[in-house]
Parts: C-alpha cells; sequence; structure tokens
C-alpha cells in the first residue's frame, strides 16, 4: 500500500512518535507494546484479587480449589500480586509470596476464555519487574505445571536440588 500523497510525510512521523511516546506513560506499564487491538484495554493491575475472585479463577482455569477463609487471610499477605481485568471481570492473575530471603511466584492463572492472548506473559512481565528490585541473594522458585511459560523468564529446572510437595498430610492431633 502506498502513502497517500496528500498526507504529508510528517504526519505519519508524527503518528509514529506518539506510539513510541505512549510506551514511556506509566499507564501503559504493563501493557505489551502490540496491544493496539482489544488488549489495549486488559491492563496489569498490581492489586490481590478478592477472596471470592481469586477462588473461582484457580478453579476456572483447572487449578486446586482453595479454602475461602485460608485465602482470605493468605492474599493480603501477598508480597505482591498483579491481576487483569475484562469489565470489571477478573480474567488473569499471579502473586509472589514469601519473606524476601525466599520469595515463591504462585496462583498463575488465565481463564481459559482468554487464555492464548498474551495475558500471562503480562502478568510475568511485572512480577518479573517486581523480582528485579529484591536481592540478588533471594532465591526464587516456583512450581511449574506447564513446561512451556516460566523458561521464557529465566526459570530453569534445577541441577542439583529436587523441588517436593507434601503429598500425605500427618494425622492432626
Ligand atoms: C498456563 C497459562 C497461565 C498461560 O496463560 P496464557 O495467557 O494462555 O499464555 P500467553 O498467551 O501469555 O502465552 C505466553 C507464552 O507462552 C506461549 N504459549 C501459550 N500457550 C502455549 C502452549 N500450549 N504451548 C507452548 N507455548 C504456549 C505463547 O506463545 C507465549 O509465548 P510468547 O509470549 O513468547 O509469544 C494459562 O493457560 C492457564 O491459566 N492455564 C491453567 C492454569 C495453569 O496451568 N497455571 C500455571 C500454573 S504453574
Amino acid at each position: 500500500m502506498s502513502w497517500p500523497h496528500h498526507w504529508p510525510l510528517g504526519s505519519l512521523l508524527m503518528l509514529v512518535d506518539r506510539i513510541a511516546d505512549l510506551d514511556r506513560h506509566p499507564w501503559r506499564r504493563g501493557v505489551r507494546a502490540d496491544a493496539y487491538t482489544r488488549r489495549v484495554a486488559l491492563n496489569a493491575v498490581p492489586e490481590a484479587p478478592s477472596v471470592e475472585e481469586y477462588c473461582s479463577l484457580r478453579v476456572a482455569a483447572g487449578l486446586s480449589a482453595m479454602d475461602p477463609d485460608a485465602a482470605a487471610a493468605a492474599l493480603p499477605r501477598s508480597l505482591y500480586a498483579v491481576t487483569i481485568r475484562s469489565e470489571q471481570q477478573l480474567i488473569a492473575m499471579g502473586r509472589v509470596v514469601g519473606d524476601g530471603l525466599h520469595v515463591q511466584v504462585v496462583d498463575i492463572a488465565v481463564h481459559p476464555e482468554f487464555q492464548g492472548q498474551g495475558l500471562s506473559r503480562q502478568i510475568l512481565e511485572e512480577i518479573m519487574s517486581f523480582i528485579a528490585a529484591l536481592p540478588r541473594s533471594t532465591i526464587v522458585s516456583l512450581f511449574a505445571d506447564v513446561d512451556w511459560l516460566y523458561g521464557k523468564f529465566g526459570f530453569v529446572q534445577p541441577q542439583h536440588t529436587t523441588g517436593m510437595t507434601l503429598k500425605n498430610w500427618p494425622a492432626s492431633a
């Protein structure tokens, strides 16, 4: 397609400059540069989900159900949390928990209707910015249910350590 001769070249340059400028605005943080589609409205926000939203998005995404009382106590203690909403509805989330010496990336979940649109990348980019500000001695870990996502952000399977989880809980006293 040729550039219409009645549009001055200066207009094109101004448009390019405006688009580049948008990337420097704080409100664009977390929005991918290719977000000139519907994604522009789906901005990652640094806030924890409500208990109800959190519990239902985990289940909708196929993750295990969480105890709502435990979630009510735990969510405010997140070190960092990111959410993405579409028209008020929570559609993606992720959290970092821990004490600053050891931190864990948890609850990365995108509603099935919105998967494959780059939302987990937005969530993880925000989380990686948070992690980048932590001391270099901090141990950052996660349990990955999918093996194709976290390698993109620098996570590797440890060579000399085995991640473990408790399957058989001790009988309560
Ligand atoms: C896993 C999950 C979080 C991914 O979210 P998503 O928004 O669909 O992923 P994105 O669209 O942001 O894709 C992220 C990257 O993975 C790639 N990707 C997406 N789906 C993929 C697949 N099935 N296989 C390989 N790569 C895939 C994308 O191409 C993209 O790569 P790029 O940014 O380099 O182009 C989402 O599918 C989900 O919530 N699943 C259920 C819950 C879950 O398993 N959570 C993870 C717990 S550890």
